[in-house]
């Protein structure tokens, strides 16, 4: 009799952890239906007004700026331009200008990423 339980309890839980498996690939099959670049979806919403649609820094909200926003494709990044240097940049400002802010409360660490990356392609250096 024991046996049995025992036998019924391991069915029950292959049971629940193949419904459990179901969901999971529901979820990411919701996941592939998100936009396919986040990085560009984050610049067009939070960077864009500054540093312009193809990273020229001729946004109309950074022309009374002094400095100037980058210029990702013309101009050298003066704080580095590998992933981690322009992802400290976005995390945590620009040491020089304020108006550079920083997004850390803003963009989540996964945001920051996908939008380091995104100026990395503008900028031509991946
Ligand atoms: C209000 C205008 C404004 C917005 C919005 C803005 N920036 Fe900037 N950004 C600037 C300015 C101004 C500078 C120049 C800072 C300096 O020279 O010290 C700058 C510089 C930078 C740099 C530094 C490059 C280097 O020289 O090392 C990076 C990277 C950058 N911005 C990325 C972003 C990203 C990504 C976003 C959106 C999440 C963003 N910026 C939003 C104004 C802005």
């Amino acid at each position: 009799m024991k046996k049995m339980i025992k036998l019924l309890a391991i069915a029950i839980m292959a049971l629940a952890m193949n419904f459990c498996g179901e969901g999971k690939k529901d979820s990411a099959e919701d996941a592939g239906a998100e936009p396919e670049n986040p990085g560009k979806v984050v610049y067009e919403q939070y960077c864009l007004t500054c540093h312009g649609i193809s990273g020229e820094g001729d946004g109309p909200g950074g022309k009374s700026l002094n400095p100037k926003p980058r210029n990702f494709k013309s101009e050298q990044f003066k704080f580095g331009d590998s992933l981690e240097a322009v992802m400290n940049t976005v995390t945590n400002g620009s040491p020089k200008a304020p108006t550079m802010v920083p997004f850390k409360g803003t963009l989540t660490p996964e945001q920051i990423k996908a939008v380091s990356e995104h100026v990395r392609t503008l900028a031509g250096k991946q």
